[in-house]
């Protein structure tokens, strides 16, 4: 299952083209409980799920999300891409930073639609 649900993210970081980004990069790199946004937080992401958490990231921020400022919405994706590449450095700041970026709530209160 671990497995698996990495295995999507990856190949969803490097698929060239989808529809519903945003939803789809919810659903397979940060809801399940196995999600490599959560593994991140509790240092368990590998250096390949890192670097796909990374890519899934940047092309979410370079999405509209339905609801919200897009510079803000830019702001937010790319504090969570500067604080992944301070975990794949190894930088022991990274993962509390991470953690702070990657609050469901707070971003979801401001640009998830209804
Ligand atoms: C940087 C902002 C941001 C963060 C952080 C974030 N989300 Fe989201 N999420 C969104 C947006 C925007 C949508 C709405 C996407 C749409 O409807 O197009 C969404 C939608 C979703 C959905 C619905 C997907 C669907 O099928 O419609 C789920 C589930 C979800 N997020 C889970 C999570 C979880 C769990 C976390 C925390 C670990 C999280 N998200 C963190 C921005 C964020």
């Amino acid at each position: 299952m671990t497995l698996k649900t990495s295995l999507l993210c990856l190949i969803l970081a490097s698929s060239a083209s989808a529809n519903d980004v945003i939803k789809d990069v919810m659903k397979k790199c940060f809801k399940p409980e196995d999600a490599v946004a959560k593994k991140v937080g509790k240092g368990e992401a590998s250096d390949s799920e890192i670097s796909a958490l990374i890519a899934a990231c940047q092309k979410i921020c370079a999405e509209t999300p339905s609801r919200g400022d897009k510079a803000e919405w830019v702001k937010k994706c790319q504090a969570m891409v500067n604080a992944l590449k301070k975990v794949q450095a190894k930088d022991s700041s990274g993962s509390s930073e991470f953690k702070k970026a990657v609050n469901c709530k707070a971003c979801h209160d401001v640009f998830k639609g209804k």
